[in-house]
């Protein structure tokens, strides 16, 4: 059953990846499927020279990861030629676009897995064709990374995201007395996670929760549920959790700013933020939309992902394996580590320091 599932999507994908890649290398992903852009033999004579790189991203439909996306494709521009494709969710499917990369001859595959347990076999079939491969945003698992020497990896440390967005709720605890509302002593909060086995979402929950345990504040769980990034199963979620908790609740933690923003949503339904009535909402990845509610009292913080960053690391070490040579710090702007992996560095964000992240 599989395998029929996975030929007809190989004939599917065949199909939609000539038809609606995205491969002039040029123009910033508009959200869409890039169909409208010139296939890549019409590719501008300037651009000819530049290596091929073949980008896949876990799903187009991702508030971070479009800003992911588009940096890749302005990074690219003048250096690189990026035919960037969406998985849409679906491990299987990626799997197939990362064939047809390598049908095509491209000369780096950036890879942000669906899975990222199923890494291992794109690195096996990345170097049995001997095409150099930069997994981002998801870590593949270290003994995958350990495959072979032409695989690196671009992200942030994600406990170091989870010990800043329970910062944000320690240092608004400590200054606000009156946030302690049954007058306990403990911090009583829910959690919105990501998806499950993500290392964002894993490692986010359990280091802001241990930051405000760090801070020597008591916390109480009242709930917990995965939103899968999402702003719609957010705002649903946290709706859930004021129907069968409501006042109980005093804080409440999102992995990421979709989720935060969704919670947002439910807890002024419930008449929130608005005459007096308030609770400290945390996200993750400083989205636009996230500093507006930033700047409307709404959200309490954030945490700035750096998709910019990111996307610019990625490509640039890309195109250097591309043409055959090492990445270095030079090149990247960032250290290496390991030899193969690309540390961007998180920022608190609030109201204070919003300019840091726009
Ligand atoms: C995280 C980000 C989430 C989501 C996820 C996708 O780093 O905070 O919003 O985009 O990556 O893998
Ligand atoms: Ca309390």
């Amino acid at each position: 059953m599989r395998k029929l599932v996975a030929s007809t999507l190989v004939a599917a994908m065949t199909l939609s990846v000539v038809g609606c890649s995205q491969s002039t290398g040029s123009q910033p992903a508009s959200g869409g499927d890039g169909s409208s852009t010139a296939p890549a033999a019409q590719a501008p004579a300037a651009s000819e020279g530049n290596p091929k790189i073949g980008v896949a991203i876990y799903k187009f439909d991702d508030t971070f990861m479009t800003g992911v996306r588009n940096a890749i494709s302005k990074a690219a521009e003048g250096k690189a030629e990026v035919d960037i494709v969406d998985s849409q969710n679906a491990q299987p499917t990626q799997n197939d676009k990362v064939d047809l990369f390598i049908n095509k001859k491209v000369s780096a595959l950036a890879i942000n897995p669906v899975d990222r347990t199923a890494a291992g076999v794109i690195i096996d079939k990345a170097k049995q064709a001997n095409i150099p491969i930069v997994f981002f945003n998801r870590e593949p698992m270290p003994e995958d990374m350990q495959k072979w020497d032409k695989v690196y990896y671009v992200g942030a440390k994600a406990e170091e995201s989870g010990t800043i967005s329970g910062q944000l709720l320690v240092d608004f605890w400590n200054s606000h007395p009156e946030a302690d509302k049954n007058k306990d002593g403990v911090m009583q909060y829910v959690m919105l996670k990501g998806e499950p086995g993500h290392q964002d979402a894993e490692l986010r929950t359990k280091f802001s929760v241990k930051a405000i345990e760090d801070a020597g504040i008591k916390v109480e769980k009242v709930a917990e549920d995965t939103a899968m990034w999402d702003r719609v199963k957010g705002q649903e979620k946290m709706a859930a959790f004021l129907a069968a908790a409501g006042d109980k609740i005093e804080a409440v933690l999102a992995n990421n700013d979709d989720m935060a923003l969704g919670a947002i949503e439910a807890l002024k339904a419930a008449g929130y933020f608005t005459n007096g009535k308030y609770i400290p909402v945390v996200g993750v990845d400083a989205t636009a939309p996230a500093l507006k509610e930033l700047e409307a009292g709404t959200l309490l913080g954030t945490v700035l992902n750096d998709a910019n960053s990111q996307g610019r690391a990625t490509l640039n070490i890309a195109t250097a394996l591309a043409k055959g040579e090492t990445p270095s710090k030079e090149m990247i702007g960032f250290d290496i580590t390991d030899g193969k992996y690309v540390w961007v560095p998180y920022k608190k964000i609030t109201k204070e320091n919003i300019n840091d992240a726009k």
